[in-house]
């Protein structure tokens, strides 16, 4: 198998998230792929441009929100990646909720939505990481199978190069495969 190399750039695959949050008393919704986990803990971190409209949000409330949104509102999902908050009201663009414990508005179009507390802050490159605990976890009914999130009916977005695409299907279980492989080498 022969390897090719390519441009030292970050090309994914990345999950495409929107980052909630609450600007002069609006909400104000971002698309972000540099959104993810950092240990066991129930902890997520962000990472926005400093320029951006979002960044005031955060900063005055602490808290933020991460959404995911499905395939299906995948022109929605870019077009917040598109224009700023400071030039165009993303307010209404989709059904925002709250919940008590935190100043970030939810999206209720998308299925899963995580509702983070600032906890840490660190500039990286021009843009601010922000390290969230997740105090509030929401998904939609019709989106559950047995009670647990559902991942195809999910069906979140990944991006790659410069195009997006959606989660496809199961092809293994977590731990399932790598201890039956390990089975067999033994
Ligand atoms: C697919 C995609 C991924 C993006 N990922 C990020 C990101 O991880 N961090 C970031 O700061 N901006 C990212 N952006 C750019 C912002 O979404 C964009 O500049 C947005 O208009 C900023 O909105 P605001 O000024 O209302 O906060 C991304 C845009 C797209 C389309």
């Amino acid at each position: 198998m022969e390897k090719i190399k390519l441009p030292n750039r970050p090309i994914g695959p990345f999950p495409t998230v929107l980052a909630g949050v609450e600007v002069n008393g609006r909400p104000n919704y971002v698309t972000i792929g540099a959104c993810g986990v950092v240990s066991l803990d129930a902890v997520l971190y962000i990472s926005l441009k400093s320029t951006h409209y979002s960044i005031k949000g955060v900063k005055e409330t602490g808290f933020f929100s991460v959404n995911i949104p499905s395939a299906e509102t995948v022109r929605k999902t870019d077009y917040c990646g598109v224009v700023s908050g400071k030039n165009i009201d993303k307010s209404n663009l989709f059904t925002s909720f709250y919940d008590d414990l935190g100043r970030a508005p939810m999206i209720k179009e998308c299925p899963m939505n995580m509702l983070c507390k600032v906890i840490n802050q660190v500039p990286m490159f021009g843009f601010e990481m922000f390290f969230g605990e997740i105090v509030a976890v929401y998904g939609n009914e019709q989106c559950l199978t047995d009670g647990k999130l559902d991942p195809l009916k999910v069906n979140p977005i990944i991006m790659m190069g410069s195009a997006y695409f959606n989660l496809g299907h199961e092809v293994g279980q977590i731990f399932k495969e790598g201890r039956e492989f390990k089975k067999e080498l033994t």
